[in-house]
């Protein structure tokens, strides 16, 4: 489908295929998302059908600001803190759902809680308002697939069921937003991301919970997203690994050893972490794409924000399915 860079002129047309219900994939500072009006209930539809996504899974609805996320959610001072230090940005705030929300229920999966992110990049933030409405949107992959991070990824998974794919070239940050739950007594990290625990921490002076993955969704109807396998590649995976056997793929991180024979992706030579976070799924999938049984990949730090994230994506590819 239509692979179009983005410009003033294809924004535009973008927001006018959401404002009739149409289905438009875009950048944001972490990965491309497939987005739909979140007031509309078919359009909503046609992304869980478009991703094969179990509709139990609730989708993030981006906003522009704090002023409308408010019309659509209940945020306490807290919650507003957060808002004011992170957005735009990658943290997404599950909170509670205002009563009379506009917000499609299909979105919010039937829950009395909404997860709300303001984006930072400036042609999602320009897409959100020019649709003047709030948009849901997933990462554009099929589900349990890798998350793109440029519009050929898109096209590659979802091509045929979007009206239009905006292209603003390869994401910076490469991985999906932190999820925060800000519902209830307790900050929850569902999702580790860009940003830490130890950042939440700072701003609320409050300690922050980790919500562990379970093996399956069903266990655990209230708190979606929690998948253990999730993120998977073709490929199985081998995780720390300190270098490639024979007929493996490496995912190296660093210096790789100098008997490796079979292909190499190289998140970070320099050992860095927002290298290899930007580098990641689309390093997945060009090693999916050898054809590799098996993808080894090397031990990456577990630090705070992007560490803890990228383990927690291996960890997901690597879990039984
Ligand atoms: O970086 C991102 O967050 C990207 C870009 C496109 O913004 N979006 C993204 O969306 O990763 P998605 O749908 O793939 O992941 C949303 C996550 C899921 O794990 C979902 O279960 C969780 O957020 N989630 C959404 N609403 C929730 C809710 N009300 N309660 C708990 N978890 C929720
Ligand atoms: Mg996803």
């Amino acid at each position: 489908m239509p692979i179009e860079k983005a410009t003033p002129e294809t924004i535009a047309t973008a927001a006018r295929y959401i404002q009739q219900g149409g289905l438009v994939a875009f950048p944001t500072e972490t990965v491309y998302g497939l987005g739909a009006d979140a007031t509309n209930d078919l359009a909503v539809a046609a992304i869980f059908s478009a991703k094969g996504r179990p509709t139990f899974n609730p989708l993030i609805a981006h906003v522009p600001n704090v002023m409308v996320a408010e019309r659509y959610a209940v945020m306490d001072d807290r919650a507003k803190k957060l808002a004011a230090t992170f957005w735009p940005g990658p943290l997404t705030l599950v909170l509670p759902r205002r009563p009379g929300c506009l917000i499609s229920l299909l979105v919010t999966a039937g829950l009395d809680t909404v997860a709300l992110r303001c984006p930072a990049h400036p042609v999602a933030l320009a897409l959100i308002s020019e649709a003047r409405r709030p948009i849901a949107a997933p990462s554009a992959n099929r589900s349990g697939h890798v998350s793109p991070t440029t519009a050929q990824h898109v096209d590659a998974d979802l091509g045929d069921a979007l009206s239009l794919i905006l292209d603003g070239g390869p994401t910076e940050i490469g991985l999906e937003s932190t999820v925060l739950d800000a519902s209830g007594p307790v900050l929850t990290i569902l999702r580790p991301g860009a940003v830490s625990a130890k950042d939440i921490t700072e701003v609320t002076g409050e300690a922050v919970a980790r919500a562990v993955p379970i093996a399956d969704e069903a266990d655990r109807p209230n708190a979606p997203g929690q998948l253990a396998s999730h993120y998977a590649p073709r490929a199985r995976m081998r995780l720390n690994a300190v270098g490639a056997e024979p007929g493996e793929g490496l995912l190296a991180f660093g210096p790789v050893t100098p008997d490796t024979t079979g292909p190499v992706e190289q998140l970070s030579a320099k050992r860095s972490l927002m290298e290899a976070a930007a580098n990641l799924f689309a390093a997945l999938r060009r090693l999916d794409e050898t054809g590799v049984a098996t993808i080894a990949a090397m031990p990456i730090p577990m630090d705070a924000g992007l560490g803890e994230a990228i383990n927690d994506r291996l960890t997901r590819a690597a879990a039984p399915r």
